[in-house]
């Protein structure tokens, strides 16, 4: 998983904190299972480098089902949707002169991404996973070839953006 933090108008972000968390591959949070997975499972914190990049291994979560147990459940039985949100991982990424932005990334052929429950698949958030075949870059990210690289490029909005669009 990869990618870069730039500002609206292009400038890199480096020193931005991303902030990243997802389920495991049968799309379980490790505080969902405190007897199975360790403490911080899934989850991980990151600095962008000078050109504002980051990069970290991990697996491909797994999509998971929503609690049908509540009034969530009840509305969804109700108006006949699906309760399995489709895979994806959470970011939530800050840096100094910038509103703080918090997403997810989709992956594209995900069977749940027209049924998201949450309503919180959108295009621009959908990636396709790239295949990557060659040994010397597996080795460069201490993987086996083959292995899969997915790129989330993030996009900041500054104080000063925010004060010129929010002015009449
Ligand atoms: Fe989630």
């Amino acid at each position: 998983m990869m990618g870069q933090v730039r500002t609206i108008s292009g400038d890199l972000l480096p020193g931005a904190t991303v902030d990243v968390w997802q389920a495991n591959g049968q799309g379980r949070y490790d505080v969902e299972q405190p007897d199975v997975q360790p403490e911080g499972n899934g989850r991980g914190m990151f600095t962008t480098d000078e050109e504002g990049k980051f990069w970290f291994r991990t697996v491909v979560p797994g999509s998971y089902r929503i609690p049908m147990d509540g009034p969530v459940g009840t509305l969804l039985t109700l108006v006949g949707r699906t309760s399995i949100l489709p895979a994806h991982i959470h970011f939530l990424i800050e840096a100094a002169g910038c509103r703080s932005l918090t997403t997810q990334v989709f992956f594209a052929g995900d069977p749940y991404l027209d049924s998201d429950p949450e309503f919180m698949v959108r295009e621009e958030l959908v990636r396709e996973f790239q295949t990557i075949e060659s040994p010397v870059k597996a080795r460069k990210f201490g993987m086996h070839a083959p292995f899969r690289q997915l790129t989330f490029d993030l996009v900041l909005e500054t104080d000063a953006d925010h004060t010129s669009l929010s002015s009449p």
